[in-house]
């Protein structure tokens, strides 16, 4: 596999999961009552849309165009978690998603030592992902009291499983990619 096509493909893969993760966290955001967590909902999708921008200016500087790729861990992982039905749901699947975000871009982070542009955009958005996983834990911290730990934390486990589900059907693609990323960097 070429190193080059390898780096477009990867940072096509997570330009298209961000407008997917910006998409996903709109809806939400306009489906919630006005308050701190549509608040600090609106901040993470405005993030997330971002983040799809900054990988743009990365192919960009690479000079390598976008791919279009139909598939996105995200929509997977919707279909298979279901849709939210409260407020506490809405926040337990928003915490599984932005730690499977979050694994799989530190995981690059640590692995990868090229290109510079590449490593520099990963640690803007790991940055402000950092936020997304800090506010969100409150946030589901402060539903215990009204839900209980235990419905809260098996809630978390449900949607867990459905990550995992996702994840193992679309990332056989990324793992290869990656993996010879290792070898090559
Ligand atoms: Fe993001
Ligand atoms: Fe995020």
């Amino acid at each position: 596999m070429n190193i080059n096509e390898n780096i477009r493909w990867l940072l096509s893969f997570y330009r298209t999961s961000e407008i997917s993760g910006a998409l996903f966290f709109g809806q939400l955001a306009r489906s919630m009552k006005p308050g701190i967590i549509q608040h600090n909902m609106t901040q993470q999708f405005a993030d997330e849309a971002q983040h799809s921008r900054y990988w743009g200016n990365c192919l960009k500087q690479l000079n390598m165009q976008p791919i279009k790729l139909e598939r996105s861990y995200q929509d997977y992982y919707l279909k298979a978690a279901g849709l939210p039905s409260n407020l506490m749901e809405v926040l337990a699947i928003t915490h599984v998603f932005e730690l499977r975000v979050f694994e799989q871009y530190s995981h690059h982070r640590k692995i990868i030592t090229q290109p510079k542009i590449v490593l520099q955009t990963l640690d803007t958005i790991i940055g402000e992902e950092v936020w997304h996983l800090k506010w969100v834990r409150k946030a589901l911290k402060d539903m215990e009291a009204e839900y209980g730990v235990n419905e809260v934390q098996s809630t978390i486990k449900r949607f867990m499983q459905a990550d995992k589900d996702a994840y193992l059907k679309v990332t056989d693609e990324y793992q290869d990619r990656i993996e010879t990323m290792m070898v090559t960097a």
